[in-house]
């Protein structure tokens, strides 16, 4: 099949790549010329393990192209996916026009049918505007059809996750629509459910809302377990066990971070206030959220007192393992804040450095996460990198001021970090000392 994305972004560009992959012919499409001239020079703007390499062999074969001319992707493609960017607006709700503008370009060049496909994160009703809005321009129906197929992609895995799909949500309003996405995704037709376009649109930001709150949720059982000295990976994994619950999204930390989580709940929220239905549970986990990240702070300054004039080591600026991504990083927040007490930042991530070196200003940047730590009072984990996993512990002590960590993704056995020589703090599981200092209690 021949089809045009419209947005380059990182669903846009994962999306892409895995059609032309999976044997189509694919435009990738985006009004930034700079990021089209690297796409086609073979480099990808993003860190996406098995992407680039898919980009590469796709463009080799000739089923991927890039091009920043939309006119080109409405004359040529009969699916036209629609994946630009919904920033959120400073109340939480949705910027929705990069959508309407994409809208009425499509709507200005059709000359034959064409399936327009939302496949942005967007909130109920964008389908009935972009309808609406293609109608005014372009008034015959029988021209085309919108659909919404939202992608449940993660960063760090996007690739794998768009091959094996744990489902396929087409949300359509013809048959014809429906006829064609089936066809696109043959290869998962047994994970294909068909609904409506709004169920559609709705599943993507409940899917989203729900998992945001499981993490809100257990970070709030976390905070009781450190109260009363309980350990939060055994309730999670008591929790997990029983199949209505289920144990992914149950890792208590600093919170979630990322562009999709708090930016879909805040879209969703405002949604539903502007609907008359308030979601007020929302509001929730949004709260335990933000404050999930002050809760690791003030362990931080519980335990070093002053921070003015501290060295402190942070391991992983990424939201998440796997990506570059710092977009509403909980490592932004933590470090400005440890800034702000006086502290000399020294930090290190596998990926992120060069997005890091945009925003951080005022710190170290290490090469390896053995200069991270060199000198520095206390070690601060932020993000659970699987390099940090194999680190030479017993190396990083020599280095560090005070064996000190605080790892705020529970990276790591608190019983091990003691019998290094640590003092360990993690997240609703027992503060650990070091053997000595206890026993000289
Ligand atoms: C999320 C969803 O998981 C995807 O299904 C969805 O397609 C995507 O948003 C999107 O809407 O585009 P993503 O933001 O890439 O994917 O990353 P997640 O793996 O969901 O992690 C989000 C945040 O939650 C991260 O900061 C992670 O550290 C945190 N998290 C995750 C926890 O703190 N605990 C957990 O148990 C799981």
């Amino acid at each position: 099949m021949k089809i045009a994305v419209i947005g380059s972004g990182y669903v846009g560009l994962v999306t892409g790549a895995c059609f032309a992959h999976l044997g189509h012919q694919v435009l990738c499409i985006d009004n930034n010329l700079e990021k089209i001239k690297l796409l086609r020079q073979g480099k990808t703007p993003i860190y996406e393990p098995g992407l680039e390499s898919m980009i590469h062999k796709c463009v080799k074969e000739g089923k991927l192209s890039f091009s920043s001319n939309i006119v080109q992707a409405v004359q040529k493609s009969e699916i036209l996916f629609i994946c630009v960017n919904t920033p959120p607006k400073e109340n939480g709700e949705a910027d929705l026009s990069f959508i309407e503008t994409v809208s009425r370009e499509i709507a200005k060049n059709l000359k034959e049918y064409r399936l327009i496909v939302e496949k942005s994160t967007v909130p109920v009703q964008t389908g009935e505007w972009i309808l609406k809005t293609i109608q005014s321009i372009q008034p015959n129906l029988s021209l085309f059809d919108v659909a919404s197929n939202p992608e449940f992609l993660r960063e760090g895995s996007a690739v794998k996750d768009f091959l094996k799909p744990d489902r396929v949500i087409l949300g359509v309003e013809s048959p014809r629509a429906e006829k064609i996405l089936r066809a696109l995704y043959k290869p998962f037709s047994s994970k294909i459910v068909v609904t409506d376009l709004k169920s559609a649109e709705i599943i993507k930001h409940a899917s989203n809302s729900f998992l945001a709150t499981k993490i809100s949720f257990i970070n709030a059982v976390a905070r009781i377990c450190d109260v009363v000295g309980a350990d939060i990976e055994k309730v999670a994994l008591g929790m997990g066990m029983d199949p209505r619950i289920g144990p992914s999204f149950l890792k208590a930390g600093i919170g979630f971070g990322g562009f999709c989580f708090p930016k879909d709940l805040s879209a969703f929220l405002h949604m539903s206030e502007k609907l008359g239905a308030p979601f007020e549970l929302l509001k929730e986990s949004l709260k335990i959220n933000s404050a999930q990240k002050y809760y690791f702070i003030e362990k931080i300054e519980h335990h070093l007192w002053n921070l003015k004039d501290k060295t402190l080591a942070v391991l992983g600026i990424a939201f998440k393992p796997n990506t570059d991504d710092i977009r509403y990083a909980p490592s932004l927040e933590i470090i400005d804040v440890l800034q702000k007490q006086g502290a000399h930042v020294r930090v290190y991530d596998p990926q992120a450095m060069a997005n890091a070196r945009k925003v951080l200003h005022g710190v170290f940047f290490a090469k390896n996460p053995y200069e991270a730590v060199k000198g520095a009072d206390a070690l601060i984990i932020v993000t659970e990198w699987d390099e940090f996993k194999s680190l030479d512990f017993k190396k990083i002590k020599k280095l560090l001021k005070q064996s000190i960590i605080f790892d705020g993704r529970n990276m790591f056995e608190p019983e091990a970090m003691q019998r290094l020589g640590f003092q360990y703090h993690s997240i609703g599981r027992k503060a650990q000392e070091p053997r000595s200092k206890r026993s000289s209690r």
